[in-house]
């Protein structure tokens, strides 16, 4: 299967309305010739419709970080699909560890939210990843099974949804998984998409990695075979190097 082209950037609690428009107004000024890469910014809830406004006519996609799956109601603090759909959004990170860990999400939640996405016809970004406790003790693989057969529960239709892997020790470290640690995880993943579903389903689903990606070490981990792409935080946060990343999948892609 041909390998996708996939940036994520993952802006997380940074960057207000304003200076997230103006990130992007300079973003879409430097005149990049994405071409099949696709590029998705991923701001907090309160800067997605101001940036959707300058977005709109780029090549560039629009990303939210968490949803809620039901449609309205008494939810404090939550967010629906259409709300996110009326800011333009096309995607949706789900599941991240910070998600998983800091909120106690569980699996069931990120399974409701995966369906409601699809439903409302975005596109999740379903985030999966082990602990370094979990890594030593040897169930990275284990974990993978379960955070994909739980998250991915009764989903039937698969071409709108994405899978990153991000180890949970990798996230904002400055510490990357190593090109054999990448390899091994996302063969996991396409051979667990395979057992569940079918080999077809497996290798054309995008897998991104994430986890402490820079400039330094994109040509490497996207020389990986089974890596089609990058959900990136703290990278993501400044022009040039998220700009260089986007360059080099683009310039991989062609070799
Ligand atoms: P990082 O974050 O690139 O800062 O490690 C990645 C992520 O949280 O998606």
């Amino acid at each position: 299967m041909k390998k996708q082209g996939i940036v994520a950037g993952n802006w997380k609690m940074h960057k207000s309305p304003v200076e997230g428009a103006n990130f992007i107004t300079t973003f879409i000024n430097l005149m990049l010739k994405i071409e099949n890469v696709e590029v998705i910014f991923c701001p907090p809830f309160s800067a997605l419709f101001n940036i959707d406004g300058v977005l709109k006519d780029s090549p560039y996609k629009l990303g939210a970080q968490n949803c809620h799956w039901e449609k309205e109601g008494a939810f404090t603090g939550e967010i629906s699909v259409k709300m996110l759909a009326d800011c333009g959004v096309d995607y949706v990170i789900l599941g991240h560890s910070e998600r998983r860990h800091v909120f106690n999400e569980p699996d069931d939640w990120i399974n409701k939210k995966v369906k409601a996405v699809l439903a409302g016809g975005l596109k999740p970004i379903l985030c999966i990843g082990e602990t370094l406790d979990q890594r030593s003790n040897k169930e990275t693989k284990n974990i993978l099974f379960h955070q994909l057969k739980n998250g991915l529960m009764d989903v039937s239709d698969f071409a709108d949804v994405i899978i990153a892997y991000e180890p949970v020790w990798a996230i904002g470290t400055g510490e990357t998984a190593n090109k054999e640690q990448v390899s091994e995880a996302h063969g996991w993943v396409r051979d667990i998409l395979g057992e569940f579903y079918s080999q077809e389903i497996a290798q054309r689903t995008p897998l991104l990695y994430g986890g402490s990606v820079k400039p330094v070490n994109a040509e490497e981990l996207f020389e990986i075979q089974d890596v089609d792409g990058f959900l990136i935080g703290g990278a993501s946060l400044k022009i040039e190097p998220f700009k260089e990343i986007i360059l080099t999948v683009k310039n991989k892609l062609k070799d």
